[in-house]
């Protein structure tokens, strides 16, 4: 495995008294990062990144939730509510039924509104309040619709968010409406929908918080080192490998940064960082196209479908961020297709873990990882599962069972009982 390191060797520009900067990934361009609105570079719109002068080592660290983290994070605090500190269930039966060493599940779905995007939002709503912006904005599959609003909301701030019409699970559009986003259901898919807000954004109508904004990447980093302090305190080692769903492509961006910004610190050996494997659903998967045919550039697939509308993308923008990290760690990415991503949720509802479709990925993953013998079950995996349950009741529904209709009374209940 060679784990690229650039940054290490970035010195300190002129551009931040605050020893954090923004880079472009593509061309090397440095900009101060709080004193204009920006998401991409100026010279040649490639991803930016946020880079520090020091890294901190696990033993800075203190605290609860995300903000234990600040050493790695830009600032002390953000807009909180609290998030982060997300529960990392052992699921025995599932262990079992994959043979391996050790299997956890990092349920991201137990943050304040359900779903990972809380990480990202108290930082990145924090830093929208610093450079002095009014109107939020963000295109979404959901749960960055959700987490936009609460955030937005806790900070004072109006909210505005396109969703692809129809195509949104109920428990999100819910938590939009009620944390009181402006709501506009767009007449095409995720793709056409973030077209349009970076479109806003690029006319200064809105302030952007996709994933494509480097700051919101900077929070998710944060699922990473907790996963790497938890497993160390578990069973005294870090994890060889994670599995995480894929859309955007953010989090195994984010990931891949919190691991590199730890060996640059010195605290984890480049063999120690877990092998990133990206898991998508079969009708929208160009993520495992390019690394299936060895492609460094994402082909945009117009037509996506699956069940697991939140990772229903077919141009994940942050492709350049997310492909070496997956290959630099050795990791690997595969598709699962609707019904595996089905029973992946009722097997881990069985180990009382609710989790919606597009979480079950990992899962629905692991088992095919291993059926194939490309995880080893030598290897300590943790799954990622990045969304709650209650986000798409209907789903959950479709998956379980129907309930029985019975009179109302005790004979005629037992009578029916009897009757299975
Ligand atoms: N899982 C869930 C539950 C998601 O909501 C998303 C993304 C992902 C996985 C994919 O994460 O983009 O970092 O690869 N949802 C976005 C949204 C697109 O609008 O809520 P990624």
């Amino acid at each position: 495995m060679s784990l690229r390191l650039a940054a290490e060797a970035e010195p300190t520009p002129d551009v931040s008294d605050d020893e954090v900067w923004l880079t472009c990934i593509a061309c090397g361009a440095q900009f101060a990062p709080f004193e204009a609105v920006r998401f991409t570079c100026d010279n040649c719109d490639g991803l930016l990144e946020v880079r520090y002068a020091d890294h901190p080592t696990f033993d800075d660290f203190e605290g609860h939730g995300v903000w234990r983290y600040s050493e790695a994070l830009p600032f002390d605090k953000g807009v909180s509510l609290p998030e982060g500190a997300t529960p990392l269930h052992e699921v025995p039966r599932l262990r079992e039924e994959v043979g391996l060493r050790a299997l956890r599940v990092k349920h991201e779905g137990m943050n304040p509104t359900g779903s990972f995007k809380d990480r990202g939002m108290t930082v990145g709503v924090k830093v929208a309040k610093r450079i002095g912006v009014d109107r939020l904005a963000c295109a979404s599959t959901g749960n960055t619709s959700a987490a936009l609003a609460a955030y937005g909301a806790r900070g004072g701030m109006e909210t505005l968010v396109l969703l692809p019409e129809g195509k949104v699970a109920a428990g999100k559009v819910a938590q939009a409406a009620l944390h009181g986003a402006r709501i506009l259901e767009v007449d095409g898919n995720f793709d056409d929908c973030l077209d349009r807000v970076q479109d806003l954004a690029a006319r200064g109508e809105v302030y952007l918080l996709n994933s494509l904004n480097p700051f919101r990447l900077e929070g998710q980093k944060t699922i990473g080192l907790e996963i790497l302090e938890e497993c160390y305190a578990d069973y005294g080692a870090f994890p060889d490998r994670i599995i995480l769903p894929v859309g955007n492509a953010g989090n195994t961006s984010a990931l891949f940064k919190a691991f590199r910004e730890l060996v640059q610190a010195g605290a984890l050996r480049p063999e120690e960082v877990p092998k990133l494997t990206g898991i998508q659903a079969a009708g929208a998967a160009p993520m495992v196209e390019a690394i299936t045919e060895g492609n460094d550039e994402i082909r945009r697939w117009e037509e996506v479908e699956t069940r697991a509308t939140a990772i229903r993308i077919g141009n994940p923008v942050n492709a350049p961020k997310a492909l070496p990290g997956i290959r630099e760690t050795g990791g690997t990415a595969v598709s699962v297709n609707d019904d595996e991503i089905t029973s992946a949720q009722r097997a881990l509802a069985e180990e009382g873990v609710g989790v919606e479709p597009a979480s079950a990925c990992s899962i629905a993953g692991v088992r095919k990882l291993r059926k194939q013998n490309i995880i080893d079950a030598d290897e300590r995996v943790v799954c990622l599962t990045t969304g709650h349950l209650l986000k798409d009741p209907d789903e959950a529904y479709r998956a379980g069972g129907a309930p029985d209709a019975v009179p109302n009374d005790t004979e005629g209940i037992l009578e029916h009982l009897a009757g299975d």
